[in-house]
């Protein structure tokens, strides 16, 4: 029997999952928003209301319709609460005991016939999936930075995964205005294999003095028709998960492209992950860049 997707849980309200619960949000789903406390839970009320209100600004939403959206979201600290809920979205930082824990409590938590899927960029669904008793409706559902604005979903399917689901899920992502595509469970997917390998090789560059971080951005930037150059898309992603993806990447290729560039790794050892802490290869604070690292 189809499902119907009407109740929808998000699990982690950082930079990607208020931007999922964003997104379903908008497309008139209900959504109960998890965070592990309340001051967690209160900066991704933050996020929500910040993100709808900069659409309300720009004139691509009235304050009725953001009303209407942000209602639509339930916040709360307890994952019990996730009981009636269609579908979960997970997107917890990406840590596979943290992970596994919470699909092992998901599946004691969801009604039988929820779908359960993980927002992972580079950990493996199916590692995930073997937590639970229902392997074969746990699936990926990949979003991309910023979600409310990038129009891809990657729908993960493992050897376990339902057959008929992907295509149920690919289904959501266009009601949701997004396009999805299909892929098999490996490191990256499609997006993060490919697209990580140019940002490591982009740090290389930086590194042996080829040219400077601004004009490495530029002409990627220029040369090539990009919305961003490498270094400010590695702002955005967060240097952190960066480094992750290659890691994951290069531990199950040992292609040396995806050996994470020395000064990705020491950027995020000083804890300069990007936008998010208000500085990485650049200065978010509001006062220009910083120098080149
Ligand atoms: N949240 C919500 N909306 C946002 C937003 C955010 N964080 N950032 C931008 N927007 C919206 C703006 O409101 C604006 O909407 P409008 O046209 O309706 O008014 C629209 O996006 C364009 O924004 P701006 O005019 O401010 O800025 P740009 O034109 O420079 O676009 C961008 C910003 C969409 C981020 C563009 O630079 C871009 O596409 N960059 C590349 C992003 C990318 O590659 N993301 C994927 C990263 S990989 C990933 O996420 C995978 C993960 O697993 C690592």
């Amino acid at each position: 029997m189809k499902r119907t997707f009407e109740t929808v849980g998000v699990v982690g309200l950082g930079t990607m999952g208020a931007g999922i619960a964003e997104v379903f949000a908008r497309a008139g789903l209900r959504v109960t928003g998890v965070e592990a406390d309340e001051n967690a839970l209160s900066r991704g009320r933050g996020h929500l209301e910040s993100s709808t209100g900069r659409a309300v600004a720009r004139g691509r939403m009235t304050s009725e319709q953001q009303r209407e959206v942000l209602e639509r979201i339930a916040f709360t600290t307890s994952r019990e609460d996730l009981a009636d809920a269609d579908l979960v979205v997970e997107a917890i930082p990406e840590i596979m005991e943290f992970k596994r824990d919470l699909f092992a409590d998901l599946d004691r938590i969801c009604k039988p016939s929820a779908v359960l899927a993980t927002n992972t960029s580079s950990l493996s669904v199916t590692a995930i999936a073997a937590t639970t008793s229902r392997p074969g409706q746990v699936i990926g559902m990949h979003f991309f930075n910023p979600a409310p604005v990038m129009r891809l979903v990657e729908v993960i399917r493992t050897v376990v995964t339902e057959e008929g689901l992907p295509a149920e899920i690919a289904e959501l992502a266009r009601r949701l205005g997004k396009t999805p595509v299909v892929a098999g469970d490996r490191a990256g997917f499609v997006v993060n294999r490919l697209l990580l390998g140019y940002l490591n090789h982009a740090c290389h560059l930086l590194q042996s003095g080829l040219a400077g971080r601004d004009d490495i951005d530029t002409a990627m930037k220029l040369g090539v028709g990009l919305p961003m150059g490498p270094f400010t898309l590695l702002d955005l992603i967060g240097l952190d998960t960066s480094y992750e993806v290659c890691e994951v990447l290069f531990r199950e290729s040992r292609d040396r492209r995806h050996a994470p560039a020395p000064i990705l790794r020491e950027l995020v050892t000083a804890g300069l992950l990007g936008r998010k802490t208000g500085r990485g290869f650049f200065s978010h604070a509001g006062e220009g860049t910083a120098p080149a690292p």
